[in-house]
């Protein structure tokens, strides 16, 4: 990255997520001095040993560089950090409450520490996906409890990365959105992406927090209108994979986020969108499209259950392999992954499930401990004498599997493709039941 035109900050990165971690690597390697803390003095002390807390393509790399340059450190002290930075950013968990509302508590505790620590003017930025008017209240709690009147800045600059991609996507936005109330800010704010090519949004901070909202909302409706088109393409005997080629060529709907399947999960979306939902009713507006997105994704996991069921009608004492657990490919994350729902509904119908993963092995044997599940350690072992194939995850892994020896394996020779990964006449050609959505 050429940065040596570009000011540069001292950064405070507060939270080592999936959002601050990969955020305090981008801005050391676009030149700035970064620190990233967390109040997980383990996790601090395994980064510091280039040691992930999660699986994200390219990030240990770009952390190993960045601190033997010293352009990144790790602490868990968030009190000196931010009193050696100028910009801080707030990265902080806002897991959903049972209303479905954020819990906002972390982000209260950290304006708190920055007002306790306001040594010199700050930037304070908000990256995490918060609820509209969040910003608002950082500024007003900094106020209160600042023991002085050194001024600083709220900005909110919500992130879009998507889990897998976190390193591309941080250098090759699509658009940066800032939410200012001061050209200083704005200033600032311009110059931490400086190296970064591409269109930078201004606005005021209660419409950056929407955008966040909307892009997140209007993604997840999408993939729950084509699930839904999906649908009416099995009743109708159609194919939504020919259908949402088609819909994707008319360029104001787009190529991306058609793709019909088991729905989405992560903990981006089922989140962000209750929190949209339960934020529009707080200030007045009942967002129905919003509740119908969700229910049609919630269907889809059913149905795909249904569908398994009416091949192999009874589920008890049969044995199913479900291939992929992650709730999207490259990442091992299993938060909210449409997998737990149906695998949970396997086991209580008295099904025996053997599991693979490429890399959420691991956070699925804490899941599924004590339940009556059997992990495998390739592909070819978890199908081993079972009833059934489910794909749940299309890792590329998956793409290149030997589906005459799968056939062999298997006990019948069923396949269930949540994730319309397979062209469907061919496995039927090779010997196989085949199970699709909407095709
Ligand atoms: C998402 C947004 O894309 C990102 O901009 C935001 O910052 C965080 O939330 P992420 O949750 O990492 O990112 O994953 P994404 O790639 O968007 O996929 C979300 C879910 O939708 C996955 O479960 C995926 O399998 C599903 N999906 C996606 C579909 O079912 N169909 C599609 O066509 C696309």
């Amino acid at each position: 990255m050429d940065h040596k035109n570009h000011a540069q900050h001292r950064i405070c990165v507060v939270g080592a997520g999936h959002v601050g971690l990969v955020s305090a690597a981008c801005f050391a390697e676009l030149g700035h001095s970064v620190v990233c803390t967390d109040n997980d003095t383990k996790k601090i002390a395994a980064l510091k040993k280039i040691q992930m807390p999660f699986y994200e393509p390219g990030l240990a790399e770009l952390v190993a560089k960045n601190i033997k340059k010293k352009t990144l450190l790790f602490s868990s002290s968030l009190d000196e950090s931010i009193l050696k930075s100028d910009v801080i950013f707030i990265a902080v968990g806002t897991p959903p409450l049972a209303d479905g509302s954020a819990d906002l508590t972390s982000i209260e505790t950290v304006a708190r520490t920055i007002a306790r620590n306001l040594n010199a003017y700050k930037l304070v930025i908000e990256k995490s996906t918060v609820p509209v008017q969040t910003g608002q209240k950082i500024k007003e709690t900094i106020s209160r409890y600042r023991k002085n009147n050194i001024a600083f800045d709220v900005a909110s600059n919500p992130e879009f990365l998507r889990e897998g991609k976190a390193v591309y996507d941080s250098f090759n936005p699509d658009r940066i959105v800032i939410g200012v109330e001061s050209k200083k800010a704005e200033r600032i704010l311009r110059e931490l992406y400086a190296p970064l090519k591409t269109s930078v949004i201004v606005a005021d901070i209660n419409t950056a927090e929407i955008i966040k909202h909307a892009s997140n909302s209007f993604l997840a409706t999408k993939i729950s209108f084509i699930n839904a088109v999906s649908r009416v393409c099995d009743l109708a005997g159609a194919n939504v994979e020919t259908v949402a080629h088609a819909l994707g060529l008319d360029k104001r709907i787009g190529k991306q986020f058609l793709q019909a399947g088991i729905g989405y999960g992560g903990f981006c979306f089922p989140k962000d969108l209750e929190a949209f939902i339960y934020i529009s009713k707080k200030i007045g507006y009942d967002f129905g499209i919003l509740k119908e997105v969700k229910k049609v994704n919630d269907e889809q996991r059913t149905y795909f259950i249904e569908k398994v069921k009416e091949r192999l009608w009874v589920l008890k004492g049969k044995k199913i392999a479900i291939l992929g657990l992650a709730f999207k490919p490259d990442t091992d994350d299993m938060r909210f992954a449409p997998s737990i729902d149906i695998i949970n509904t396997f086991l209580r119908e008295g099904a025996h499930c053997v599991l693979y993963d490429p890399q959420a092995q691991s956070e699925a044997k804490m899941l599924f401990k004590g339940k009556r599940v059997r992990f495998a350690s390739n592909v070819y072992a978890a199908v081993k004498e079972c009833d059934c194939l489910c794909f749940l995850t299309e890792w590329d892994e998956f793409k290149k599997i030997d589906f005459k020896k799968v056939k062999r394996l298997l006990n019948n020779p069923l396949i269930a493709d949540g994730r319309n990964m397979f062209e469907g006449n061919a496995l039927v050609e090779l010997g196989f039941e085949y199970i699709g959505i909407g095709k």
